[in-house]
């Protein structure tokens, strides 16, 4: 398996074009299940996860076609890519693939909503804690449709098609309310989502289906309502900045020092991180190319963070910025909790000499004025590029291993970094 290999201690000068949103771009291609006609996203970034996505799509009958792609090209924008749903041939999401994404799972919401039948494997995906579907078949429940799990899989069958309803979420969920969103949209009558989530990506969904003939509104606050219509159909949709990228390429360079401008990343999506990062010294401005970052000799504060759904401080950027925190001068609690268990790096940043303490759900970072390069495993998609932050910022030669995550969630990582001065390569197995 592919490793990466880092020599630390440089800073990052130069623009780092953030991609569309890997978390925006799954659901959206799973959208394309509710019609019979193309749905055609640009903007798409170029991961495992949409490719390991198209393969499952392809499975239930979907035509997918990646445009404009020419031989040779040298492709940091993103991909536009077609996918047509005109006869879905197969109800059934096998274990093999849905188990190596969780959100291969959400095709469960459209394909009962247009096929009035589902079979859908409980699902994979990173290892950060357990991820149940509890909101799920509650949601679908709702919508009039009878569930049973089989031999690991969940059967969803509504004879008569799905009827609109209120679904409460008794905890925020994004996987959730995308899936019922979109189940929604073809039900008979009028939905109500209650505690849904508000995160930038549930609102681009909301964004396209209205392309394709959705009647939606509220998506961005905690109740979104869906008008059911008889048929949805083909649309063109760019999807958004990845907020996560961006947070993690601001964390980096605020970490190693240095001048960097995220080209096309929008702060409106990720204002707290932002804020948290200006506390802790890091400069950062908002320009219509992008969003500057700018750190010079000056130390890392310490600040403390709790994770918390959209507009809170992501999950998804608890690890990086434990990272950072790791170089701060002075202690910082970091508190997760949307996942339990997702301290899987604490152990590895301790092996570049981070002192981290985890007590239940919250991890103190006491903050030292060195790291030291090392070997480091990567055990999630986040945690794996935490080590990868760490190692720009530690003296010495860190290597990290199973990389595969990376490339899950991060387009050209290296070639990003390489081109703001990193050292950093990519070692094939
Ligand atoms: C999505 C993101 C992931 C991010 C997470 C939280 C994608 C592809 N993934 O994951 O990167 O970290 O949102 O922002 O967009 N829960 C239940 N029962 C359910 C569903 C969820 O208890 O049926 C719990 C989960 O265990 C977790 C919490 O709800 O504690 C939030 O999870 P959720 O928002 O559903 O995460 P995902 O949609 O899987």
């Amino acid at each position: 398996m592919d490793s990466i290999r880092i020599t630390g201690g440089n800073e990052l000068h130069g623009v780092i074009p953030i991609s569309g949103a890997k978390n925006a771009a799954l659901p959206l291609m799973i959208a394309a299940l509710l019609t019979d006609e193309t749905l055609t996203l640009s903007n798409v970034p170029r991961l495992r996860d949409v490719a390991q996505l198209s393969h499952i799509l392809s499975n239930h009958g979907v035509d997918y076609a990646v445009n404009g792609k020419r031989n040779g090209q040298h492709a940091l924008a993103g991909q536009t890519i077609s996918l047509t749903a005109r006869e879905i041939v197969d109800t059934t999401a096998p274990y093999e693939l849905v188990s190596k994404m969780r959100a291969s799972f959400w095709v469960i919401g459209p394909m009962v909503a247009r096929m009035h039948e589902a079979r859908v494997s409980l699902p994979g995906g990173c290892a950060i804690g357990t991820r149940p579907v509890d909101f799920f078949i509650e949601g679908l429940t709702a919508l009039g449709a009878e569930i049973e799990i089989e031999g690991g899989y969940v059967v969803v069958r509504a004879p008569g098609g799905l009827k609109g309803a209120r679904v409460e979420f008794p905890k925020v969920s994004v996987g959730a309310t995308h899936t019922i969103m979109m189940a929604a949209t073809l039900a008979d009558g009028e939905t109500e989502i209650v505690n849904a989530a508000r995160e930038p990506e549930v609102v681009d969904l909301a964004k396209c289906l209205r392309a394709m003939g959705a009647q939606i509104e509220g998506e961005g606050t905690s109740v979104i309502r869906i008008q059911g219509v008889k048929r949805l159909h083909g649309a063109h949709h760019a999807v958004l900045p990845d907020r996560i990228e961006t947070g993690t390429y601001a964390m980096a360079v605020a970490m190693t020092g240095g001048d960097v401008l995220l080209q096309g990343a929008r702060g409106d999506l990720l204002d707290t991180a932002l804020e948290t990062l200006r506390q802790t010294g890091a400069q950062i401005t908002e320009t219509a190319e992008g969003i500057k970052v700018y750190r010079n000799g000056n130390g890392i504060q310490p600040v403390d963070v709790t994770t918390e759904p959209f507009p809170g401080f992501p999950t998804d950027l608890q690890a990086q910025f434990m990272a950072l925190m790791t170089m701060a001068g002075g202690s910082s609690r970091i508190t997760e909790t949307i996942f339990e268990n997702r301290f899987m790096h604490v152990q590895e940043l301790a092996r570049l000499g981070a002192q981290i303490h985890v007590d239940g759900h919250t991890a103190t970072v006491d903050g030292v004025s060195t790291l030291r390069g090392a070997p480091v495993m990567a055990t999630d998609l986040r945690a794996s590029v935490s080590l990868v932050i760490a190692g720009l910022a530690a003296k010495g030669e860190t290597t990290v291993s199973r990389v595969y995550h990376l490339d899950r969630g991060f387009e050209r990582l290296e070639d990003k970094l390489t081109h703001c001065g990193a050292n950093i390569q990519r070692i094939s197995a």
